[in-house]
């Protein structure tokens, strides 16, 4: 039995019902994504698992996967599979073409990696996430360790090319650095309104010592969202 402890979890979970009803079917393989959203949506799984429903999923974070396993949904290594049918994730931001900002859990790497094995990818989303512009909620961008100081010295210089004048910001967790599940660092970046995300987005493969960075373009094509009152909307 689920318990949410407010109105947005509320809102989670019905997207969370509604992308699960309307996407996943018996036999196929899933990926599954990271966050509440994402959580709340497996919990739900575990629950169409128990009423009979065949399906396998990857997990995104170690976090996805200690969830998935408590509540009962069977587990899949990305290694094993050529291509997931669909991927249910949530965003930080998501915008009305689907561009999202993605890693507020630390989990970008995996969850991109996840979406694009899959056939497709669906936003699942409360009502509060939607918005005109990215930017408000700091953009996560994944680094290597080593010389972490000079890739956000060289992400400084991009940034500076786009007309954002913020510093870029090691997310900590209390006094030490914020470690993903694959060994790197995150930094925050306030970039306030990315008027350009498409154009941003694939210029940080120049700089070396980014692994991965949170913006989403072009990755998901439909977005499921949800409200307090139990509805969903899908939109394409
Ligand atoms: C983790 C993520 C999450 O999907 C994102 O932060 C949304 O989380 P929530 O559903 O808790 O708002 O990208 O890296």
């Amino acid at each position: 039995m689920l318990q949410p402890k407010n109105e947005q979890d509320k809102a989670k979970i019905a997207a969370g019902r509604k992308a699960i009803a309307t996407y996943f079917r018996n036999d196929m393989q899933v990926g599954l994504g990271s966050g509440t959203t994402s959580h709340w949506m497996v919990r739900l799984l575990g629950e169409e698992v128990r009423n009979g429903l065949r399906i396998a999923g990857v997990p995104t974070s170690n976090a996805t996967r200690a969830v998935a396993v408590e509540a009962g949904v069977p587990l899949l290594d990305l290694n094993d599979v050529t291509e997931l049918e669909v991927t249910l994730d949530g965003p930080d931001e998501v915008d009305r073409e689907g561009r999202m900002i993605k890693g507020g859990g630390a989990c970008l790497l995996w969850e991109k990696i996840v979406a694009r094995a899959s056939k497709r990818m669906v936003c699942i989303a409360d009502d509060s996430k939607i918005v005109d512009t990215l930017g408000r909620f700091p953009l996560p961008i994944e680094v290597v360790q080593f010389g972490w100081r000079n890739t956000v010295h060289q992400l400084r210089r991009l940034f500076t090319e786009f007309g954002f004048t913020e510093v870029p910001i090691l997310r900590r967790g209390g006094d030490t650095p914020v470690v993903t599940d694959s060994g790197n660092y995150i930094v925050d970046c306030h970039l306030r309104a990315i008027g350009e995300p498409d154009r941003l987005a694939p210029r940080f493969n120049e700089i070396p010592g980014v692994v991965e960075h949170g913006l989403f373009v072009g990755i998901a094509r439909e977005i499921v969202i949800g409200h307090a009152d139990g509805t969903a909307d899908v939109e394409v």
